[in-house]
């Protein structure tokens, strides 16, 4: 019933899809053609990439990348993309040509930082000032450094120029790292919040590279100076990171050993100078003496906030400025100024909820429509599995189980909390960003993004579980309709739902494909054949039923679409004219994304996983006695044929 209902809407969604208003019939040739146009530039991909003198019934990954490295020295920049980055590049490329129509106000916040980052490098034409360095416009805009702005000229600071410039009694290294870390750029020690909560936590990875990079970053504030110079100060600030890091043994380890013994682990006991950044820190977020003492406050890894903090006790102020500085002057490079959109997506995401980006070219309610029922298979088996694990005892909310029914409903409730644009607006509307200066700005928002984080409950958008999973899972699904062919979904975002949400773990299916194909190397493994057959380690084992099981799925979803979409006249001719079939098309699709990436890994992966599989030897004809075709095949369970 359902699935009768899906196929009279899908000729009309692909209908809206390609052109919204091509409502009359007489525009249905000029929609053919756009629709065309997106087969053809990825299909005439498919094709350049492979290598058609290799069979792809003998090593289908050498078949369908064998030209990449040909491909590669290619004048159009898009055919030298790995096809696995598509899809990050197609969102990057929307971004940049939609961030102008931004309507939001936290969305235009973020389009003027966008834009602001991009002009740092641009000279104006007709009065070409000096030109400055990241350094100096860093001194300059920072509204902690810039009371300093003539000494910190002179940074990395040796012992002389310290003195002389008297920054001992100017610059408080406790206060210039808390007012830092409350515009979001920690330097020493981790403060963040999750809905009144407080996190105090180390820094983890705290940078600290050879001496080597580090005179390397430091080589164009240091130009011109001594070499001796850069190898006094990288040697001081790696001791400390180092120290920080507790990779070098300290002379007070005893004493930390008895405090941390005596004391409960989670007792943060506060130093004089942990006391003065908390006070620096929070004075500068404005919070009110309710909210910070109603908050509940959890120290982690306190043994270690401890020891890096007793490193700093016993060394030189002068080498913690200029290691908290260090740290500034990388973090803040933004040589890539699109890491703002990922920096600040859920900004970007409250834009994109709006609709305003997309609605000349697609309607949010078929974009939903599309969304369940590409994932049809497998918001189905998650609910089932959800289910049975609530019945095995697992408590799960009711609730959550009745949502989980509706993903459209599901989606649009969290959007509602977490996507808010009035709260939004509440928060990012006092900012009053200044024009031409970049990096205050950022700050600026750094900061209106630390300060929402204690009002916002925490939300992982990695958990595949959560909603927030799905919502963002959603909206990269809409801008990808937008520019790609619909196969192209189910080869990338579709697989990856599948592979990411470990739904189709197993046990004993993986000890028996372990099995199995251990027997099917003995079997097969020859020198002619090892590329295809070579032996292959536990953990690969792991992949490659991993990348099976997930693979047959999205086929599946694939098979789904397909027997409920009559396939368009257009597509059909198109792929005849490739040389493909709607079946074979997303073998080489999956294939493809993973060309030149660790050639020999990848190409087990796949070969072992397709040969296994019926589906691949049926779209590809492979006759009975093909080296990928397996005479027993593995990792079929046979519950579920
Ligand atoms: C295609 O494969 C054949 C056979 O392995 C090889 O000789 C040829 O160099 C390959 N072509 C390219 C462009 O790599
Ligand atoms: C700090 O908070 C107080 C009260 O919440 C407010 O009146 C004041 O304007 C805030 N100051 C800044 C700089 O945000
Ligand atoms: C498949 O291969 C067989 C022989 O190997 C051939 O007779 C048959 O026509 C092929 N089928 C298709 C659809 O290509």
């Amino acid at each position: 019933m359902s699935k009768m209902r899906w196929q009279w809407q899908l000729p009309m969604l692909c209908l809206l899809i390609i052109k919204p208003r091509s409502l009359c019939s007489e525009e249905t040739a000029e929609s053919g053609r756009f629709f065309t146009e997106i087969y053809k530039r990825n299909l005439k991909q498919i094709v350049e990439l492979r290598n058609a003198t290799i069979e792809p019934c003998d090593d289908f990954y050498a078949h369908a990348c064998g030209n990449f490295g040909h491909l590669a020295a290619a004048e159009e920049p898009e055919d030298a993309l790995p096809p696995m980055l598509y899809n990050k590049q197609d969102r990057m490329e929307f971004f940049m040509a939609q961030h102008v129509n931004f309507k939001t106000l936290p969305g235009k916040a973020l389009s003027q930082l966008y834009t602001q980052c991009k002009q740092r490098r641009e000279q104006h034409v007709f009065r070409p000032a000096p030109r400055i360095s990241h350094w100096q416009r860093l001194v300059h805009q920072l509204p902690m450094m810039a009371p300093y702005e003539e000494a910190l000229s002179f940074w990395p600071f040796l012992p002389y120029q310290w003195q002389q410039l008297r920054l001992d009694e100017q610059l408080n290294w406790v206060e210039l790292s808390a007012q830092l870390a409350a515009h979001g750029v920690p330097t020493l020690l981790h403060i963040y919040f999750a809905q009144e909560t407080i996190y105090v936590a180390s820094i983890s990875n705290l940078p600290c590279p050879s001496l080597q990079g580090f005179r390397r970053s430091l080589a164009s504030v240091l130009h011109g100076s001594h070499p001796q110079v850069s190898r006094i100060v990288a040697h001081e600030m790696r001791v400390l990171c180092r120290g920080m890091r507790g990779e070098l043994p300290t002379t007070t380890t005893t004493e930390s050993a008895t405090e941390s013994q005596g004391g409960g682990q989670e007792q943060l006991t506060l130093d004089g100078n942990t006391m003065d950044y908390f006070q620096h820190f929070f004075a500068q977020l404005n919070f009110t003496d309710e909210m910070l003492s109603e908050a509940r406050k959890l120290p982690l890894d306190v043994a270690r906030i401890r020891q890096a903090w007793q490193v700093l006790r016993y060394t030189d102020p002068r080498i913690i400025v200029n290691y908290v500085l260090w740290q500034v002057q990388q973090e803040l490079r933004y040589e890539d100024c699109y890491v703002l959109a990922q920096e600040f997506e859920r900004l970007l995401h409250v834009e994109y909820w709006q609709w305003h980006v997309f609605r000349s070219q697609l309607n949010r309610n078929v974009a939903f429509a599309m969304y369940q029922l590409h994932t049809t298979r497998f918001q189905q088996l998650r609910r089932s599995k959800l289910s049975r694990r609530d019945w095995y005892g697992y408590m799960l909310p009711e609730e959550v189980e009745r949502k989980e029914l509706q993903v459209a409903r599901l989606l649009q409730t969290h959007a509602q909390h977490y996507l808010n644009l009035i709260e939004h607006e509440l928060h990012y509307g006092a900012l009053e960003l200044q024009p031409r200066s970049f990096y205050s700005n950022l700050l600026l928002l750094r900061r209106a993004q630390l300060r929402h984080s204690f009002v916002s409950p925490f939300v992982d958008p990695e958990d595949v579980q959560q909603p927030a999973y799905f919502l963002r899972h959603f909206l990269h699904f809409v801008q990808l309709v937008l520019q790609r062919p619909m196969y192209h979904y189910y080869a990338t975002q579709g697989l990856q739902l599948w592979r990411q949400s470990r739904l189709l773990e197993d046990t004993d299916g993986y000890y028996t494909a372990l099995d199995c194909l251990q027997r099917q190397t003995e079997q097969h493994y020859d020198l002619e054949l090892q590329d295809i057959y070579r032996p292959l380690a536990s953990h690969e084992v792991d992949d490659v039923f991993k990348f099976y099981r997930s693979f047959q799925a999205a086929l599946r979803d694939y098979h789904f679409w397909l027997e409920g979409e009559r396939f368009h006249f257009a597509e059909q001719f198109v792929l005849q004219f490739f040389g493909l079939d709607e079946h074979r098309v997303l073998f080489y699709a999956v294939a493809q994304q993973m060309c030149n990436r660790q050639d020999e890994i990848f190409a087990a992966q796949l070969n072992r996983g397709y040969m296994n599989l019926p589906e691949f030897q049926a779209a590809f004809n492979c006759s009975a006695d093909a080296a990928m075709n397996p005479a027993a095949k593995c990792m079929i369970n046979q519950c579920e044929k």
